[in-house]
């Protein structure tokens, strides 16, 4: 397929609804899971413009950055640490609106202020997760958090 991403104007919902079939097209028949990857966070912050957006990678019991587009970040998250570490243990999405009311909060960035983090889960099994920061607080909700579980759910491991 052409590489080059449709980026539209409109809602939330609208956004997501016309990048989730892009992402689709972009990751359809390439086996490479650091490709598709790097793929899906060049897309998110294309159409989103997120201050961070990324994969940390389940590796001997830690999360080890993966594919991102931003700031540059922490490298290993121990399970149970931060919200990344907290919504592996969990194996279920975090919505954080003020990561500094958040106990245990890993500032990567002081720059960042809120964050929605979406397990990678595959035969109950977390493999991954996928961390989403934003400069300004509240920014994640429901809508988000269900158009990226949509998101990871096509990723194949
Ligand atoms: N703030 C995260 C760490 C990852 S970075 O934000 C990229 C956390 O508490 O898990």
């Amino acid at each position: 397929m052409a590489e080059d991403l449709t980026i539209i104007k409109g809602s939330k919902q609208e956004k997501y609804a016309a990048l989730i079939p892009q992402i689709k097209a972009l990751i359809d028949g390439e086996p490479d899971l650091i490709a598709n990857l790097a793929n899906i966070a060049g897309a998110l912050k294309e159409q989103f413009n997120w201050f961070w957006v990324g994969f940390y990678l389940v590796k001997d019991e830690q999360l080890v950055l993966g594919p991102f587009q931003g700031p540059v970040a922490c490298t290993r998250i121990n399970k149970g640490r931060g919200v990344c570490g907290t919504s592996w243990a969990k194996a279920e999405t975090l919505i954080v609106p003020d990561v500094e009311k958040f106990p245990g909060h890993i500032s990567c960035n002081s720059l960042s202020r809120s964050e929605i983090v979406v397990p990678m889960i595959r035969n109950g099994i977390v493999w991954g997760v996928l961390d989403v920061d934003s400069e300004f607080l509240d920014q994640f909700d429901e809508t988000d958090k269900a158009f990226l579980e949509e998101i990871v759910l096509n990723i194949e491991c």
